[in-house]
């Protein structure tokens, strides 16, 4: 592959919850050296680079999504010195390091909050943004939160209404604002100074609203955003006026042009909300927006050839010259050993290929830690439930606890996931693991050859030699089968033919599909039997041609 293309281009990242990655210091919470000690693990997955969930100063109530410093470790996780030496040793073994920046809102435990509702006249009184009640005391209009509940809450000091997305604890930063954005550059030429290779921009779609602040219409045309479970009441409104405004774009060029300054720098987008495809497309449209943005949009589409087919083609309608990360699982969603799997058929196989599947298409990857080892949802009984998400739109939807639950490095107790504390005791874990990912631990799968650890393996080693998969173009190609789906990847001369079975029966693939010569690449094709010229594709096969 050619040394132009840029390290994020087609990579695959590893995404790690620091919270749920390895307990160094024994007190039941992940921490940065947990990561540095890991680090040898992820490099051998042979990814390119890690993106770390926030770690910084925050009284967690979304767990480190409400930051109090920008700046700053949260002792929970070391400090700065560790989060150094990660970096020098992730450099050490060729990973780059992105890092989540949480630039919508801040905690209102950030000194700029504590400032700014103090009065309505301060030097950041304005940091936020505040709105008369209505009349009738009132929210100002009809916008919801993320999490359940008004898009507003009243504070008592200031008199006034302020915004949040999220949680109340989380208020909106207002991005209008010279003085926010002077900081928040800040911030950027901080991490990046560091050596940082990229930013996560979380919540990009909410980084400016309506400043007219109108109300929200209904949404009637009975679609389902990608973001939302159906039980979320703010599924009900189409977020016109409450997200992703014109403006945002004028502000992506800032960012970018900060991080132009520096060398191989990377900006991916986090992109949810209204047409979550579409907006995505337009944040990462020219060189002078950001590089790649991550989708939602395998998160709520179904596992099976119509909804993919149509997945593949919306996406290249809208993305033009831009890029996507894919991802099937991350700290926000059902891991998809549960989500996808359609009850019955080899689960083994299932994992491979709902990995396989998004790897292969047109992009970059996010693989969530656990992934690699086809960790399922886990179970979380309610009293042990950590996520609000989840306790407040309990017991139908249960949040996002079940996905965020400890690694299982070996089978000990608590699958090796904690160091013993100072005193020689083993903590208890923030989250429960579930006996299945004890089992199917790190460092058994490492020893078993046949383990879905060792089979991702083989086939990003592979993937990262072949420019047609990494950043070659993409066509859908009819199977002439119900439930199998097919495409190709080009560059050049160079074609692989990508064919998935989805059905829990066994199909003879029409050699139609091939060109002349192609041959099956055994070591990473799963439930494929080649017979003669007859080839079956039996349940969840990945047959890959080249
Ligand atoms: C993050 C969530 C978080 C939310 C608010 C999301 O996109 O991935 O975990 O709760 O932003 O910061």
């Amino acid at each position: 592959m050619s040394d132009q293309i840029e390290w994020w281009r087609g990579g695959v990242i590893y995404q790690i919850y620091p919270r749920s990655f390895m307990d160094a210091n024994g007190d039941g919470i992940g921490d940065l050296k947990g990561i540095t000690q890991k680090l040898d693990y992820v490099a051998d997955l042979g990814v390119d680079g890690i993106w770390i969930s926030p770690f910084f100063k925050s009284p967690m109530k979304d767990f480190g999504y409400d930051v109090a410093d920008y700046r700053e470790v949260d002792p929970m996780f070391g400090c700065l010195n560790d989060f150094k030496e990660l970096l020098d040793k992730a450099h050490s073994l060729n990973l780059k390091v992105m890092i989540d920046q949480v630039w919508s809102h801040s905690s209102n435990e950030h000194e700029w909050f504590i400032e700014s509702r103090e009065s309505a006249n301060n030097a950041k009184s304005d940091w936020y943004i505040w709105a008369e009640a209505k009349p009738d005391g009132t929210p100002p209009n009809n916008w919801l939160s993320y999490f359940g509940g008004p898009a507003w809450t009243w504070d008592t000091k200031r008199k006034q209404y302020y915004l949040h997305h999220f949680l109340r604890e989380q208020p909106a930063l207002n991005i209008w604002n010279t003085d926010v954005r002077a900081e928040l550059i800040d911030t950027a030429r901080f991490w990046f100074d560091m050596g940082v290779d990229g930013f996560r921009l979380d919540a990009m779609h909410q980084y400016l609203a309506d400043p007219l602040l109108r109300d929200n219409p209904a949404r009637t045309d009975g679609s389902t955003p990608s973001d939302l479970p159906p039980e979320n009441p703010l599924s009900m409104q189409s977020r016109t006026n409450s997200a992703n405004h014109a403006g945002t774009i004028e502000w992506l060029n800032i960012i970018r042009e900060i991080s132009d300054e520096y060398q191989d720098r990377a900006l991916m987008a986090e992109v949810g909300g209204e047409d979550a495809a579409q907006v995505a497309a337009n944040y990462v449209q020219a060189s002078d927006r950001f590089h790649f943005a991550y989708t939602f949009d395998l998160f709520s589409c179904s596992y099976n050839k119509s909804d993919m087919e149509a997945l593949f083609k919306n996406t290249e309608e809208v993305i033009g010259t831009g890029w996507l990360c894919w991802s099937n699982s991350n700290h926000d969603v059902q891991r998809v050993a549960s989500r996808w799997y359609p009850g019955q058929g080899n689960q083994s196989d299932f994992n491979y290929q709902a990995s396989i599947l998004p790897m292969s298409m047109r992009g970059s990857y996010c693989m969530y830690q656990g992934e690699e080892l086809g960790f399922k949802e886990t179970d979380v009984p309610f009293e042990k439930m950590q996520d609000p998400y989840g306790i407040e739109f309990y017991p139908e939807f249960k949040g996002r606890d079940g996905c965020r639950t400890p690694m299982a490095w070996d089978h000990t107790e608590h699958g090796g996931f904690s160091a013993v504390d100072a005193d020689g005791n083993l903590p208890e874990p923030w989250l429960p693991l579930s006996q299945q990912h004890i089992e199917d631990n790190v460092s058994w799968q490492k020893e078993h050859e046949g383990s879905i650890y060792y089979r991702m393996k083989k086939y990003i080693a592979w993937r990262k030699k072949e420019p047609a998969m990494r950043t070659g173009a993409v066509e859908l190609i009819e199977s002439g089968e119900e439930n199998i789906l097919a495409f190709v990847r080009s560059e050049g001369d160079d074609h692989i033919m990508c064919v998935f079975n989805f059905s829990y029966e066994e199909k003879i693939m029409d050699q139609k599909l091939l060109k002349d010569g192609q041959k099956l690449i055994e070591n990473i094709s799963s439930a494929v039997k080649v017979e003669g010229d007859q080839i079956t594709l039996m349940p969840f096969a990945v047959a890959l041609f080249k």
